[in-house]
């Protein structure tokens, strides 16, 4: 009777010290140094560039441009665009670096990895019009989250009134 229940403590001591583990402790180790500016500038923003001019047309003097991708090559640089940006929404809520209110922060990342899976579709089918439509999609979540976490931001520091 006795050794089960020291049996039965050791197992439930056992589980518990397996769970103390989740939280806070040293599980995978991330290195996050890379500043949010850069980021942004070396491996988010080419990654949607990369993906914004597979489509669209230009005007030159020739006349209307269409700038989707005409060869294998081209298309792969669009699709490796977006599955950066699919990345991309990860790599934002890695420990560290998401910025408060979190809940917020981590909706617009989760939804640029959402986003650029349906661009990165579009790009594998080789579709221009839904390649320009997804792009256009992605760009609305860059923005949303600029406007609240820069735009906003500085707004606030600037103790702007009207602004809570
Ligand atoms: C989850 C929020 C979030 C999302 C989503 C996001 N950004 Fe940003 N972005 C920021 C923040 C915050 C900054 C300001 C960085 C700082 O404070 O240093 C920034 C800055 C930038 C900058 C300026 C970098 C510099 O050198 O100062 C560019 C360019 C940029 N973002 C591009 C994009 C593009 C393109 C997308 C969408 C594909 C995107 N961002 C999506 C939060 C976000």
């Amino acid at each position: 009777m006795n050794r089960v229940l020291v049996l039965t403590v050791t197992g439930l001591a056992l589980a518990l010290a397996g769970c103390s583990q989740l939280p806070g402790a040293k599980r995978v180790e991330y290195n996050t140094d890379l500043p949010m500016n850069e980021l942004m500038g070396h491996v988010i923003d080419p990654a949607a560039w990369a993906y914004w001019r597979g489509s669209g047309t230009e005007i030159t003097a020739e006349g209307e441009r269409d700038l989707s991708p005409t060869t294998e090559e081209g298309w792969l640089v669009v699709e490796n665009g977006a599955a950066t940006l699919i990345e991309a929404g990860n790599l934002l809520q890695m420990p560290g670096r998401p910025r408060a209110p979190e809940a917020d922060w981590n909706r617009y990342s989760k939804q640029l990895t959402e986003r650029a899976m349906v661009a990165r579709a579009a790009a594998e089918r080789k579709d221009k019009q839904a390649v320009f439509d997804e792009g256009g999609r992605v760009y609305e979540v860059c923005q949303a989250c600029h406007k609240q976490f820069i735009i906003d931001a500085q707004e606030n520091a600037q103790g702007s009134p009207g602004k809570k």
